[in-house]
């Protein structure tokens, strides 16, 4: 009932050639697939680049960031606006590189939220706990408060456009994946959240992507849990071969 999504943050890597080859190579890989949404995540310079070279084709394209305000004096920002007009629909909020190198909090990034939803994009909402935080037993409280203050406010029409993002940050790049149950069960708890939260239509239709060291090797594992509706994958969407395998594995 939950149609799975499978993005690629490219995060800050690739120019222009590089980009525009990672999705032609996407293009050629994926030219048939159905049941499942596929969405890439290029930096900002070479969005529109990529976006004109996936035309025509159903993989869409996402920002990784964008400020909640639609133009003005915010040297060094991007806004929803500047995204759809590079050819977006998507943009990622909230990657624990944003919350944890550049300082962005729960209150910021609801803002964002709100504003990018109200701006007409789809937004995929990124939570996870650290090492420390799960090892010191606080993992359930931080992925509540970032579930609680990240989507507050938002209605239920709202939540048509979001997909949440559980990413571990101790999996990110490290290479450590997350097991199928510990992302299964990080799965549950969050969708029980927004549940208690908000209510039960819209947890049972959230879809709820794992990152975190993602691969063609163990996708298949993960997307197989109840909770797990998807992936977001870091440096395995840097290679096309790589990124479509995942792509195969949720069909
Ligand atoms: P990774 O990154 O797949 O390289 O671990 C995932 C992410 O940060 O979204």
């Amino acid at each position: 009932m939950r149609t799975p999504i499978i993005a690629g943050n490219w995060k800050m890597n690739k120019l222009t050639a590089d980009a525009v080859a990672l999705a032609e190579g996407l293009n050629a890989q994926l030219s048939e697939f159905s049941g499942v949404e596929v969405v890439v995540s290029p930096v900002a310079t070479v969005l529109s680049a990529v976006a004109s070279s996936l035309e025509g084709s159903a993989i869409e394209v996402s920002g990784q960031n964008c400020y909640h305000a639609e133009s003005g004096a915010y040297t060094g920002e991007l806004s929803p606006q500047m995204l759809k007009d590079a050819g977006a629909t998507w943009t990622i909020i909230g990657h624990s590189e944003r919350r944890q190198i550049f300082g962005e909090n729960d209150a910021l990034l609801n803002e964002k939220l709100k504003f990018a939803l109200a701006s007409g994009l789809k937004v995929m909402f990124c939570i996870g706990e650290t090492l420390e935080e799960r090892e010191g037993g606080t993992m359930g409280a931080v992925l509540t408060r970032q579930l609680v203050d990240g989507l507050a406010g938002l209605s239920d029409a709202d939540f048509e456009n979001v997909v949440v993002a559980y990413e571990p940050v101790w999996a990110i790049g490290t290479g450590v994946v997350a097991t199928p149950q510990q992302a299964e069960d990080a799965h549950a708890f969050s969708r029980n959240v927004v549940k208690e939260n908000f209510n039960a239509t819209i947890a049972d239709g959230l879809r709820i992507q794992y990152g975190g060291s993602v691969k063609a090797d163990n996708a298949a594992e993960l997307l197989g849990q109840a909770n797990v509706d998807g992936a977001l994958v870091g440096g395995a969407a840097l290679d096309a071969e790589g990124f479509a395998a995942i792509v195969r594995a949720a069909l």
